[in-house]
Parts: structure tokens; sequence; C-alpha cells
């Protein structure tokens, strides 16, 4: 059974989406993480996973704060740690410990339109199409092997809210697909990051 580390910031739909498909993705999730109070954390609660918070503010510096994110994802000796909307940028030393077996879920076609504002940005683009990618973790800001990319169309009137909800939805079906393939063993992240 894959063991499933998760780092959440936010309202947490990824994560719920992974919870819901546990059994039938054949892999668990072990522990969910944060850098604040998230909502998404009550996803876990509800599962009866374990949590974890770890604050930027209650450290001197980003390193220090990461080292002790990291302490926290390696105690639970997990097979893979998925970034699901998880804001923060993770220094190098937290990524080297963990790639390939680290992934993070972004809301357009990587390479296009990388980091924080990335609906945004498509939008501002003037691109008909963007979509949702999964990619390992490497040292850059999202710009690490791609595993999976799904394709969603901008419609006349979209706002940046009506955008990102529609990528999310498909963002969701793509990671559950992902951690269930890891599972089965079809993808290979070694492999990927060759
Ligand atoms: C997703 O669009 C993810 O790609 C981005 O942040 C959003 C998180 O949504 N990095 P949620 O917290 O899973 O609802």
């Amino acid at each position: 059974m894959l063991s499933v580390v998760v780092l959440i910031s936010g309202s947490g739909s990824n994560l719920r989406s992974l919870l819901d498909a546990q059994s039938s993705g054949g892999y668990q999730i072990v522990a969910v993480g944060a850098d604040n109070e998230a909502s998404g954390l009550a996803h876990a609660r509800e599962f009866d996973v374990e949590t974890f918070v770890v604050s930027p503010g209650d450290f001197g510096s980003r390193d220090d704060w990461a080292e002790a994110l990291l302490c926290e994802v390696q105690a639970r000796q997990a097979d893979l740690v998925v970034l699901a909307g998880f804001m923060r940028i993770l220094p190098a030393a937290f990524v080297r410990a963990l790639t390939p077996h680290l992934i993070n879920m972004h809301p357009s076609l990587l390479p296009a339109f990388p980091g924080a504002h990335a609906v945004r940005d498509a939008l501002a683009a003037g691109v008909d199409v963007t979509g949702a990618t999964v990619h390992i973790v490497d040292e850059g800001v999202d710009t690490g092997p791609i595993i999976r990319q799904v394709e969603v169309a901008v419609e006349p009137g979209d706002t940046e809210a009506t955008l990102h909800e529609r990528i999310k939805q498909v963002e969701r079906e793509l990671i559950v697909a992902t951690v269930t393939n890891l599972a089965q063993q079809s993808v290979s992240l070694e492999e990927i990051a060759r």
C-alpha cells in the first residue's frame, strides 16, 4: 500500500478528493500537514488522519522552518509527498531530501504560467486553453518533470474564480488518477525524473 503525506495551505479540495478515493486507489494518506491552520485540515480530521502545522512565523528563518517541516514529513516515512495547494516555495534542501517522491498540482499547462497567480496570468495573456499539471518538484518554481497534464478551455466571460473552479475540478481527477497510478506502479517517478 502506497503511503502518502499531503501538504496544504488552503481549503483542501484536492486533499478531499484524495481522501475520498483512498480505498479504491490503493493508497493510504498517513498524515496531512499545513503551513497555517488551514481550513482543509478539517477533511483530514473527518477521516481520522493525523495532522500537523508548521508555521514559518514560529521560526527565525525560512531554512529553519523548512527543516522542521521536513522532520515532520520524514517522521511519517511515507512513500510519496503530495503538495496539494501548498502555497510556499520549499528550499532546495527540502526538495533534495524527497525528490522524486515529491509531487505538486499546478493550475496551468506548465511551463506556461508558473508561480502563485497562474489562473490570473493565463486570463491576462488571453489564451484560449489553459489547464492543470501534476509534476515532480525540483529546485525551481513549478519547473520539475511533468507527470500528466489536462487542458481546460477558457470560456468567454470567465473570471479568475470561474476559470479556477473549472481547473480545480480537473485537478481533483488528475491528482487522484496520478496517485492511483503510482500505487499500482503503472507510473514510475524515477523514470519520469531521469
Ligand atoms: C489548486 O488550484 C492548486 O493547483 C493550487 O492551489 C489550489 C488548491 O486548491 N496550487 P485546494 O486547496 O485543493 O482547494
